[in-house]
């Protein structure tokens, strides 16, 4: 049995956390829940018991021997907690982007590269929630055929920006101004997720393309993105053009999806069968259809990926790794 925290435990990913943890029945010994000093004193449920909120400081951490310190409180909080986290025993699982380029920490997707587990000094980042669910049918092709090029086009659901994503459609959608997007979400697409950097580019696109070449370990990847926030509850949707290295039968692939732990093939559009979001809501796997050939080159693919971007994409896939961290 273990003792476990939760940082940023009054959030939208937190609260994710909680509910799977007691979903899995994962063996904690004590839970401890911290935020900021705002919620303090609050109280969640976890397993019908109330668990009293902390304020996340080195005074509450010391004395708990935490064993896994789940973090989605943003990363400055990361930056700041983790090693002191770390430093008292525990082994933090960081949701946010603070140490995910970090070449000193491993970036994991458990289905696909859970060797880099091994190698951690204290604190293991999970990846972003466009990355994870992206590298689970990605991995099977490199594995297979090589691939030589990547086009991804995301289409990201509000409660990947947290409560106030949330809010922002919610209130939005009663004509109300938003407060956490530059402009209503409601009716719109934003192509625009995280800040813009000097190239172009959106930081979130950056993290897409540079988390997927530490995770597959292969920095010859040719990769490009673009991030588009949607009036999507949650459940993130993808596009996934993929030229392959050799030349392939798409029905060879199918099977090798379907063969994949923690991806669903639900492709059939002879009876409409396309993943969407609302279908993967709530779900734990990765589904994929619309699986096709790009004719416009050689050995192209083109792919429909959708997955829980708070489930799969966040909490879930840290759970996954703590689980993975006690296995081994
Ligand atoms: P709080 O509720 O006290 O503000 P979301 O991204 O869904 O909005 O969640 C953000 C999470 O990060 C919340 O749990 C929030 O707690 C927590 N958080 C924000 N700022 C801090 C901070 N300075 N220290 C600890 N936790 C923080």
């Amino acid at each position: 049995m273990y003792n476990v925290a939760i940082v940023g435990a009054t959030g939208n990913v937190g609260r994710k956390f909680l509910e799977i943890l007691e979903e899995r029945n994962f063996p904690i010994n004590d839970l401890y829940l911290f935020a900021s000093k705002r919620s303090s004193g609050s109280k969640l449920n976890f397993k019908e018991k109330e668990i009293i909120v902390e304020e996340t400081s080195v005074e509450n951490i010391k004395d708990k021997r935490i064993d896994f310190a789940l973090f989605s409180a943003g990363g400055d909080v990361s930056l700041k907690f983790s090693p002191i986290f770390a430093s008292y025993g525990a082994v933090v699982i960081d949701n946010s982007s603070a140490f995910r380029m970090n070449k000193d920490v491993p970036l994991v997707v458990p289905e696909v590269n859970p060797e880099d587990i091994k190698w951690h000094s204290g604190i293991i980042a999970n990846p972003n929630c466009s990355t994870i669910q992206a590298m689970v049918p990605l991995k099977v092709l490199l594995d297979n055929y090589g691939v030589k090029r990547i086009v991804y086009s995301t289409y990201q659901a509000v409660s990947g920006a947290g409560m106030q994503g949330i809010e922002d459609l919610e209130e939005g959608l009663k004509g109300n101004k938003p407060k956490k997007f530059p402009y209503s979400i409601a009716g719109n697409c934003l192509p625009h997720i995280d800040v813009f950097l000097d190239n172009g580019y959106t930081k979130e696109e950056i993290k897409m393309i540079e988390e997927t070449k530490k995770i597959l370990h292969n920095n010859n990847l040719k990769i490009t993105a673009t991030a588009v926030r949607v009036p999507v509850l949650n459940s993130h949707s993808e596009s996934i053009n993929v030229e392959l290295e050799k030349s392939f039968n798409l029905e060879d692939i199918i099977e090798l999806f379907t063969n994949t732990k923690g991806l669903t093939v639900y492709d059939d559009i002879n009876t409409l069968k396309y993943p969407t979001a609302l279908m993967a809501s709530g779900k734990d796997d990765v589904f994929i259809g619309r699986i096709r050939r790009d004719f416009s080159i050689d050995n192209g693919l083109n792919l429909w990926v959708v997955a829980d971007n708070i489930r799969k994409g966040a909490a879930l896939n840290a759970v996954q790794i703590a689980e993975l961290l006690i296995k081994e």
